[in-house]
């Protein structure tokens, strides 16, 4: 078994919001952290931002912001987004902190006094977005070779990192270690790349043209090249010149994850700085596919970002993180519709697995007074149970292979197979009828066999749906639910006499929210049954509700609409430029927003949901035509929409970019 476990997810750019691409990379690391530590490996997870470079620069001007203040601010979303999908990473790691940059300079300083690093005139084309250097001969038809946009001719003085003197250190490393970099194919991407001569790389960028970023030790004229920057984050976070012990302890990395987009950064890059540096290579590379919408990647320029944060709300923590594992084969693109997320969810979670749970509870409340039984002392020696256990015992082998060969859908698609067995055997055994016999001990056997294996494939789970395993155990009358592989392996841990609960539906069947049917537009829309679309301008009575295709009776209060009176409410996207508290009412905010080239000022009822500052920016519904209203002396010119349930309330927004002043029906 291996000493150690040390995994790492890309660290974020803070230029925008987190999306389900950001989300799947450090999901899949905490589910490899936590199998790591049931399989009793100690762990280490690190996961962090990258805060330098011009991607943030340019954020952080278009929203008339620091570079340090848009990090700031985005950064939270990511943290909260880790807290909300419950990932339990050791460390975060921000590349604006000290023990980062000084790291970063220290590194600089020592490969600039060893010649490792030298100065020189460049000539050449620079991509903006990517950051990235090419020569004449690098550019594809005359534009950026990885994301095709124009490149810009550029001439000055750089410093470079001697980087091509390792390219057949690196074909022969890569060669020699087949685990290096995985999976296969990508492996051969980068031995492919290799075939090129490699070029030194520019590591400085002058603050002339770019100031944001961790100035060079040997020269305050200039800043360091992001990524030469951020690739040190994986050492810099454990201890490298700093805290030696812990550097030893943790270093060689067990496994960066990276998606298939930074292949060569963390493939060519990364392992010649190392070598630079004298430091030991990581143990494995390995570049993920990509999750497509509509069958280009997901990214804010396309406009096709799906808000983990939403899926999660709407569908549960633990079904989202079950369908980013159990759907994307390791290495391979993957789909994201919501239509295969509620086919998943109802099939394995709803059915097999809710319904397992819910059969064990039902019939052990029902038959024996919700005790659980004491099973035959030679259970296992019934051709069923031993069956039902040899294929959930399969299953903890498949999961624990899975686990090591980076095939985690298929561990978690042998746990699934597990649970179907355990159905196959209830309904095979049929406890109902056997309830009518005289003699209850096949009955019992049954039930206990059930429960028991159950317990194992709930275990095996456990790492991707913490929380709803953990629910499961403790119905099974588990105090502790933390599950331990000597335990998944082993028959009898459940204790007969221990009280079974029945905590409700584990996982209630969803249904896929509906298409608007009126627009014709393919976009769907949001719907939950419980929460209703409201008006927040708290000056005024009464909810819209949008009539949904199929109704059910309206909230009291509220009538049916013809669709001639819902055409009368002039809907409009609006952004939000400027907000403020209002004197003395601490629940108003004071709006200022843009509806296409008209300028309005709005007050809403949202200062305990929305600070002024995570307001400004925002593209908003508003009602565009409500007539306007003075509320504590202050004149609102429409109003916002919001969907609000309990204690939660959050803004009706787009599902992409799209500018102010467009029409909402
Ligand atoms: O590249 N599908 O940061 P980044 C799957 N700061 N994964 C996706 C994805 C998609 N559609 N989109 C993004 C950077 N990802 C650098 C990294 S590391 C030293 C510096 C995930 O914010 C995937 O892990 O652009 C990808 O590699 C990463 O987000 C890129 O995040
Ligand atoms: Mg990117």
């Amino acid at each position: 078994m291996q000493n150690k476990f040390y995994v790492t997810t890309p660290i974020y750019y803070v230029n925008d919001q987190p999306h389900v691409g950001h989300a799947y990379t450090t999901v899949l690391a905490d589910v490899l952290a936590r199998y790591h530590r049931l399989l009793g490996v100690p762990t280490f997870f690190l996961t962090g931002s990258d805060e330098h470079g011009q991607k943030v620069a340019k954020a952080a001007a278009a929203a008339g912001l620091t570079p340090q203040e848009q990090a700031d601010r985005t950064v939270v979303r990511f943290q909260q987004l880790w807290t909300k999908l419950g990932i339990t990473h050791d460390d975060f790691i921000r590349t604006t902190e000290d023990r980062h940059k000084l790291v970063v300079q220290q590194i600089l300083q020592d490969l600039f006094q060893r010649g490792e690093i030298y100065r020189a005139e460049y000539d050449g084309w620079y991509c903006v977005p990517c950051e990235r250097f090419f020569t004449e001969k690098d550019l594809v038809e005359g534009a950026c070779p990885d994301c095709h946009r124009p490149v810009d001719k550029i001439k000055e003085a750089n410093y470079f990192f001697r980087m091509g003197k390792y390219q057949q250190w690196l074909l022969d490393y890569i060669q020699a270690h087949p685990k290096f970099i995985q999976p296969d194919f990508r492996r051969n991407e980068t031995l492919g790349f290799l075939r090129q001569p490699l070029n030194d790389l520019c590591i400085s960028r002058p603050k002339s043209r770019l100031a944001w970023g961790i100035e060079l030790p040997f020269d305050a004229d200039y800043v360091c090249y992001v990524w030469f920057d951020a690739l040190v984050n994986y050492i810099s976070a454990i201890g490298y010149r700093s805290d030696d012990a812990k550097f030893r302890q943790w270093w060689p990395c067990s496994a960066h994850l990276i998606g298939k987009d930074i292949l060569t950064t963390h493939t060519v890059y990364w392992p010649t700085m190392l070598q630079a540096m004298g430091l030991p290579q990581p143990e494995m590379i390995f570049a993920h596919g990509w999750w497509l919408t509509s069958g280009s990647k997901m990214s804010k320029t396309a406009g096709n970002v799906v808000n983990p944060m939403e899926m999660a709300e709407r569908y549960g923590v633990d079904a989202f993180r079950y369908f980013l594992i159990a759907e994307m084969v390791m290495g391979q693109d993957a789909s994201f519709t919501e239509e295969s997320f509620v086919r998943r969810f109802n099939a394995d979670l709803a059915n097999d697995l809710g319904n397992l749970l819910n059969r064990i509870t039902n019939m052990v409340g029902r038959y024996f007074a919700g005790r659980l039984p004491a099973p035959a002392e030679d259970a296992l020696a019934g051709a069923e149970e031993k069956t039902v256990w040899d294929t959930v015992q399969a299953a903890v082998t498949t999961l624990e292979q899975s686990v090591t060969g980076m095939r985690l859908h298929e561990g978690v698609g042998a746990a699934i197979i597990a649970v179907k067995a355990i159905n196959r055997y209830l309904e095979l055994k049929q406890p109902w009828s056997l309830a009518k016999q005289a003699d209850k001990a096949p009955l019992a056997t049954t039930l206990f066999t059930a429960a028991e294996t159950l317990r194992v494939a709930a275990g095996l789970l456990f790492p991707v749906m913490p929380e709803k395993m953990a629910v499961v155990l403790r119905s099974l009358g588990l105090a502790d639910t933390t599950p331990k592989l000597d335990e998944l392996r082993a028959w009898g841990v459940l204790q007969p006499g221990t009280a079974v609960q029945d905590f409700g539906p584990l996982f209630p069947r969803v249904e896929k929210a509906e298409a608007k049917p009126e627009t014709g537009s393919q976009k769907t829309e949001v719907r939950d049954q419980k929460s209703e679309v409201s008006q927040i301008n708290p000056a005024l009575p009464s909810a819209i509700n949008h009539p949904p295709a199929t109704i059910s009776a309206p909230p009291p209060g509220v009538a049916l609409l013809d669709y001639a009176d819902f055409a009368k409410l002039d809907l409009r996207t609006a952004k939000i430029i400027n907000a403020a508290k209002i004197e003395g009412a601490d629940k108003l905010l004071k709006l200022d927003v843009f509806v296409g080239e008209e300028r309005r000022q709005i007050v809403a009822g949202i200062a305990l949901y929305y600070t002024p500052e995570q307001l400004i920016g925002k593209t908003v519904v508003i009602v565009a035509n409500l007539k306007p209203a003075k509320i504590r002396g202050v004149e609102s010119q429409g109003m916002l929409l919001a969907a609000s349930k309990g204690e939660k309330l959050l803004l009706v927004t787009v599902d992409g970019e799209l500018s102010s002043g467009a029409r909402v029906k």
